[in-house]
């Protein structure tokens, strides 16, 4: 076993374990005058993303008319292709917030997501087809079910069986489909292999969310995905929406907005505190200035921040001296699951993190390292959480929600798993709002892809059936 005098090379500068994590702390940690600063620029870009030339974070209107009625029932067909699985449901509303749901996954490979547009929806389609065969066994006589698809990118919407791809975000790459409509899309391989249903809306997980949770728990007036993706929805009505001012809707219309606000400080990068490891994580992407929020909070990127420090540390001649570094080396090596799995390793020798990194990397470690990483973790997990918090309080603040409180329905991995993620966000809306903070309160979420789809397509097809657009 290695000791700690190991740790530097002779010519390395003599800094101390303790000292470099007192650096990282001063650059990941976010002060509640920085949270403050970042949440009042926010709520001006949700403001501006409602207006006529649409701003940075696109604030999408999705043609969802307000919160169920919770009376929704029948069987319906979710599709939900998210950032890493493709899911199919078959989901049977009963009324009263109550469901039941089966369903199929498959993971998506890297292929997929780069190769051709038109493939991926093969897939789903496929998919969907032999799902249908297998749990339902139609005949061509039975009625086509009506299909919520949820495509958990940014779409800009002009009715909601529709959707044009803005970008893609979450390390998609597939080519022709940005700019593309996405239903049309889906609905060409529905035909092709013959699957027997009806597209009835195209919804963003985060819509879904808010949905399928107001329908449980009529409190819930905000959804967040904090996932492999990050994102939230909200209802706004028709006369804060100046760029749907042509429809002529009433003023108090409700409508769910899909904000995408993983785009928040894109490109001018002025208000995130953006490290140099949050730098080349962007550089490198595919998408390189896009996405700048999302890429300090999700999923798919905080273990990679966290590799970055390790392999600048390994550059510098202060850790794995002697050791072959090459499987830590390896862009994106570090799985956000491992972070999770640290912060949560309940051991003194901290014999989780001997695991991951003897396991995974082929490394050892001393007791001192295995500490500084677990820390690290926090740091960044902790980061994650407060900006996430940002995010939340800039919709409280522009909604005026504050006073009266709210319920924030919450999902994704990173929520569901990462350990003190939600107490991270409540500890840190306390830090922004003083005592009040407290009004706001996250709680895991239905399924929003999967329900939430479901409600949203009973939603439409009986205001279709009573003669709406
Ligand atoms: C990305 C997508 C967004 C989605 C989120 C969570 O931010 O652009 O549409 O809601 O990930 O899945």
């Amino acid at each position: 076993t290695r000791t700690n005098d190991d740790l530097t090379y002779p010519h390395a500068e003599k800094k101390t374990i303790a000292d470099h994590l007192r650096k990282y702390e001063a650059l990941f940690t976010l002060s509640p005058q920085r949270m403050r600063m970042i949440v009042h620029a926010f709520e001006e870009t949700l403001d501006k993303g409602l207006q006529k030339d649409g701003e940075i974070v696109p604030m999408i209107p999705t043609f969802v008319f307000g919160y169920p009625s919770g009376k929704e029932t029948g069987e319906y067909l979710a599709v939900d292709l998210g950032g890493t699985n493709l899911r199919v449901c078959l989901v049977t509303l009963h009324g009263e917030g109550r469901f039941e749901v089966t369903q199929t996954k498959y993971r998506l490979t890297e292929e997929q997501k780069q190769d051709e547009g038109q493939k991926l929806f093969d897939f789903c389609a496929e998919c969907l087809g032999s799902f249908i065969t297998d749990n339902l066994g139609r005949t061509e006589k039975d009625e086509e079910l009506p299909l919520g698809f949820t495509f958990s990118y940014p779409c800009s919407q002009e009715r909601i069986e529709h959707g044009e791809l803005i970008r893609w975000t979450k390390g998609f790459g597939a080519p022709n489909v940005e700019g593309h409509d996405v239903g049309a899309m889906f609905e060409k391989s529905l035909k092709k292999f013959n699957v027997r249903c009806k597209m009835t809306a195209l919804i963003n997980d985060t819509t879904g969310t808010l949905i399928a949770s107001n329908y449980v728990d009529p409190n819930t007036k905000i959804a967040c995905i904090f996932g492999t993706g990050c994102n939230a929805a909200y209802m706004e009505q028709a006369g804060n929406i100046p760029k749907m001012d042509e429809l002529g809707l009433a003023p108090e219309q409700d409508m769910a907005i899909n904000c995408e606000w993983g785009a928040f400080d894109s490109f001018d990068h002025q208000h995130l505190p953006r490290t140099k490891f949050d730098i080349i994580i962007d550089e490198s992407s595919n998408k390189p200035g896009e996405q700048s929020f999302e890429k300090m909070i999700a999923g798919l990127y905080l273990g990679e921040v966290f590799r970055l420090v390790l392999t600048e540390l390994i550059e510098s001649g202060h850790m794995f001296l002697g050791q072959n570094t090459y499987k830590l080396e390896k862009a994106y090596a570090v799985d956000t699951a491992f972070l999770s799995l640290m912060e949560s390793d309940p051991t003194d020798e901290l014999l989780t993190v001997i695991g991951v990194f003897s396991y995974f990397f082929g490394l050892e470690t001393t007791l001192e390292e295995r500490v500084f990483f677990r820390d690290l973790a926090k740091l960044i997990g902790r980061r994650a959480a407060r900006l996430s918090a940002c995010g939340i309080a800039a919709i409280v603040s522009k909604k005026g929600y504050l006073e009266e409180g709210c319920a924030v329905g919450a999902d994704g991995s990173l929520y569901n798993k990462y350990p003190g993620f939600a107490d991270r966000i409540h500890e840190a809306l306390v830090d922004i709002f003083g005592e009040k903070g407290k009004n706001i309160v996250t709680h895991h979420a239905e399924d929003g892809s999967g329900v939430g789809s479901a409600i949203i397509a009973a939603m439409t097809k009986s205001r279709k059936d009573a003669g709406h657009h």
